[in-house]
């Protein structure tokens, strides 16, 4: 059996109504995986779906947003009664800006931790329990080059939330790591989405003179590296932070 592939395996892939996540709900269903994909932008993810469905495969959405814990809590209710288990989740969704700290308000502050970190940890809840019993289970976190040695863009806020998704997965990865459950993140550098592009022309110029690739990156390649973490084949890799930066960063 070819171990890169997620046949039968049930995955759970927030931000799914664009870029990342898109990719990654993709590659996911090219590799065999039966889907539930969580976004709050509803026309998107709608439109995610009918894509993935005309390559064969059903994908079930879910409208959610998931820094709200109560409305990811009866989500991941609805999709535990429609797939009764679930082998893997992808925290994707993510929000970014840049402001400079003087004039960050706290309220600023609060949102990206809600959404970009307690979100995570809000689905991270929900799927562990499941995962313990049946002593099988694929957590990847999307964080950031940024979780790893700060931003430069004014995003002080945004690259804290990602430092804390590494800490977080890593200690998870600990503390699980004896029921066979595998937690990673993904740091990726910049990729060519909606989000990637708001970093403007400068952003994007000054990012590309210092990767050794000497371009962006494209969703699908982050896509890729997730879908691995997510397989079988990864399964002596857990508690890591993969970068996919195309050589911006060398630890
Ligand atoms: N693009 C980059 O350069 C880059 C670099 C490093 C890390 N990342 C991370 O990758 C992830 C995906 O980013 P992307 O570039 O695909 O961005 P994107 O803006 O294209 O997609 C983000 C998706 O998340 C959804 N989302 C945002 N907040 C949400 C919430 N509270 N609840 C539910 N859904 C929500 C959005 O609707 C959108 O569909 C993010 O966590 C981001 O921080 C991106």
């Amino acid at each position: 059996m070819d171990k890169f592939l997620l046949d039968e395996k049930v995955a759970v892939v927030t931000g799914a109504g664009s870029g990342i996540g898109k990719a990654t709900a993709t590659v996911f269903a090219e590799r065999g995986a039966n889907l539930a994909l969580i976004d709050f932008n509803k026309p998107n993810l709608e439109n995610v779906a009918r894509d993935i469905k005309q390559k064969g495969s059903s994908p079930k959405i879910y409208v959610s947003d998931v820094s709200d814990a109560e409305s990811v809590a009866q989500v991941f209710e609805s999709i535990l009664s429609q797939f009764k288990k679930i082998d893997i989740l992808a925290n994707v969704a993510g929000i970014w800006e840049s402001i400079p700290f003087l004039q960050l308000p706290m309220t600023n502050i609060r949102r990206m931790l809600d959404i970009n970190f307690l979100g995570y940890v809000n689905c991270t809840k929900m799927v562990l329990p499941g995962m313990v019993k049946r002593r099988y289970g694929k957590i990847i976190s999307v964080a950031s080059v940024a979780g790893k040695e700060g931003s430069a863009l004014g995003s002080s806020h945004y690259a804290a939330s990602k430092g804390a998704i590494n800490a977080f997965s890593c200690s998870m990865a600990r503390e699980f790591g004896s029921y066979g459950i595998n937690i990673n993140t993904v740091c990726p550098g910049l990729i060519q989405t909606p989000m990637g592009e708001a970093t403007g022309q400068a952003g994007m110029e000054g990012y590309v003179k210092k990767c050794a690739l000497k371009r962006m990156g494209q969703p699908e390649e982050v896509a890729n590296v997730i879908s691995f973490l997510a397989s079988d084949a990864a399964s002596y890799v857990t508690g890591q932070a993969w970068l996919v930066c195309g050589g911006t960063r060398f630890d």
